[in-house]
């Protein structure tokens, strides 16, 4: 036996060459926000370059800025290069849909069912019409045990491991990029476990891990800071312009640890399917399904100096104190028929008030984030999903929906927004400022809903839908006599769809006395690499583990490769 082919040379020399190797990968993987130079977007700086487009220098900018916070020297006077962040950033995730018995066979039919069934027809606890057919039945026993329970164990011990590193998985998304982009809220856009149909037993499951795996150490928004919109308000919290100073400020930083989670199809069905149980185990798990937050910006110098609107000291402004609102939406059951009308008229009831509640359109200052899950209508072929409605056969109600209805749609753009086709509506129907963020079709898509003033008051007026990228090489986004929204369906953070995770940056600009938005993305990856970085550290650990032993052991005057070739010596040889 020649020395250069024992085994322990070949594991030394394969260690040599996989150590470096799984290093490289593990510190990719741990790292891949910094590696993808990932960052919330900049406001451009006040130097006046008007660098609101992304393109790779603003890229560049957001992680320069980024990296600074986490720099590990004290603070620094600031220098003239460095740019505000945004005050509010939004960590914003889609469909993590956590699976779990439904999707493993043995759970749903036990383990190997026909042994026992085989073993009643033999002991003749079944009735049959005749030996033949009692011998036919057991034969196709045998058939199912071998083809069909047997596959059906392995692939539950394969699912078994597929989902609870798919937990891992996406929790690696969600804590990398908490740490690295330092958001100052996040989002779930719905669509959080995987089924309606889940016994309470198995959602309590379910929700356990979602809050014990995938993000641990995040809450959820507490029922009492989940309000229902009312004219007189009291404010859920500050933003802070400079983006550093929310560090001391302690209601902010808790701001950073909850979930703002939205409530999807998958959690409480669509409105055919949503009734008073599956809304309350969802409220009681994640939080309330319809409610508003309002925040305003901690902006003191401004406000010092431009005199905002006052019913008494300065009546005549038509400026706000900078506020931006969040309204958290479940449009499961905006369109109808709807198995609960009382939960329908519950959430009829809650976007009516955020319309009564919202600031009239003439004012400035305000801003509308809203974020639910089914997007609005789009005509075929705008995103990867086209309109598709279904109904239940026995009773009619709303089955499935990629889409909701035009009508409910304009609900958004004319209702909470305020726009409108027609100029000579008040603020010459520009409406509100907003944006609307969800989830629902996994690929994700981003648009800009608008409707055109000038089409003569006769002809049909209708809101019209493009592709973000499309709306703005045209020069259609804020171009006047088109007023409009920007709508991000988030694609989803589920391995197969890219581990895909969404930054939205909203910030005031002083000068014209409006808020704006930038959106970027900062996908993982697949599933795959995720598998293999850690099975490979787990080999080359064991490798490590093997060969300290063989030196312990050679230390000791056992020739391992001996050992292992011609086994064991004899005791008395
Ligand atoms: C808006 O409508 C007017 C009048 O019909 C038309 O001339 C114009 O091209 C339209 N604009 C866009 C961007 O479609």
């Amino acid at each position: 036996m020649s020395r250069r082919l024992s085994p322990t040379a070949i594991l030394r020399n394969g260690l040599r060459f996989l150590v470096p190797l799984a290093i490289a990968l593990t510190v990719h993987l741990y790292l891949y926000p910094v590696f993808s130079t990932c960052g919330f977007p900049l406001p451009p700086s006040r130097d006046g370059s008007p660098a609101i487009a992304m393109s790779a220098d603003t890229g560049r900018a957001a992680f320069i800025e980024t990296a600074k916070l986490h720099w590990p020297l004290p603070d620094k006077p600031k220098t003239n290069t460095s740019r505000p962040l945004a005050p509010f950033r939004l960590l914003a995730l889609g469909d993590p849909q956590l699976e779990g018995d439904t999707s493993i066979p043995t759970d749903y039919l036990g383990t190997f069912p026909h042994v026992a069934s085989l073993f009643r027809h033999v002991t003749l606890q079944s009735h049959h019409a005749s030996l033949r057919q009692r011998v036919r039945e057991c034969l196709h026993d045998v058939v199912d045990i071998l083809l069909e329970d047997t596959f059906n164990l392995l692939e539950s011990w394969r699912k078994r491991i597929d989902l609870f590193g798919n937990d891992f998985y996406l929790a690696h998304i969600y804590r990398t990029l908490h740490w690295w982009t330092k958001p100052t809220h996040v989002t779930v856009l719905g669509d959080l476990v995987g089924s309606q149909w889940l016994d309470d037993k198995e959602f309590l499951r379910r929700a356990n891990r979602y809050w014990q795996r995938v993000f641990r150490g995040a809450e959820r928004v507490p029922d009492h800071v989940a309000t229902f919109p009312a004219e007189e308000y009291d404010l859920t919290g500050y933003l802070h312009a400079e983006g550093r100073e929310e560090e001391e400020d302690i209601d902010a930083k808790i701001w950073t640890r909850r979930i703002i989670n939205v409530a999807g199809n998958h959690d409480i069905g669509y409105a055919g399917d949503i009734n008073s149980n599956r809304t309350e185990r969802f409220e009681s798990a994640f939080g309330k399904v319809n409610y508003e937050l309002r925040f305003e910006l901690n902006n003191t110098a401004t406000s010092a100096i431009i005199p905002v609107y006052d019913p008494v000291s300065n009546p005549t402004s038509n400026l706000l104190a900078p506020e931006l609102r969040i309204v958290v939406l479940n449009d499961m059951n905006l369109d109808t028929p709807a198995l609960s009308p009382e939960l329908q008229d519950a959430t009829y009831s809650f976007v009516n008030s955020v319309i009564n509640t919202a600031a009239a359109v003439e004012f400035k200052g305000h801003f509308t984030v809203v974020l639910t899950h089914v997007p609005l209508f789009k005509p075929m072929g705008v995103c990867v999903d086209d309109p598709m409605f279904d109904f239940h056969e026995h009773d009619g109600t709303l089955k499935e929906q990629n889409q909701l209805s035009a009508a409910a749609s304009r609900g958004f753009l004319e209702g909470i927004l305020g726009m409108s086709g027609d100029v000579n509506a008040p603020a010459r129907g520009r409406g509100r400022q907003g944006i609307i963020l969800n989830g629902h079709d996994h690929e994700g898509c981003d648009t800009w809903h608008h409707i055109n003033q000038t089409i003569p008051a006769g002809d049909e007026k209708e809101w019209e839908v493009r592709r973000w990228r499309q709306a703005t090489k045209m020069g259609l986004v804020g171009q006047e006599d088109m007023p409009g929204v920007r709508e991000i369906t988030v694609r989803s953070m589920m391995g197969d769809f890219g581990g895909n995770a969404g930054l939205l940056s909203v910030w005031f600009d002083e000068d014209t006395w409006q808020w704006k938005t930038e959106y970027a993305s900062c996908p993982l990856g697949t599933q795959h690499m995720w598998w293999v970085v850690h099975i490979l550290d787990l080999g080359v650990l064991l490798g490590v583990l093997l060969s300290i032993i063989s030196v312990l052991l050679v230390a000791a005057g056992v020739d391992v490769d001996e050992v292992i070739i011609e086994g064991p010596p004899l005791p008395c040889a």
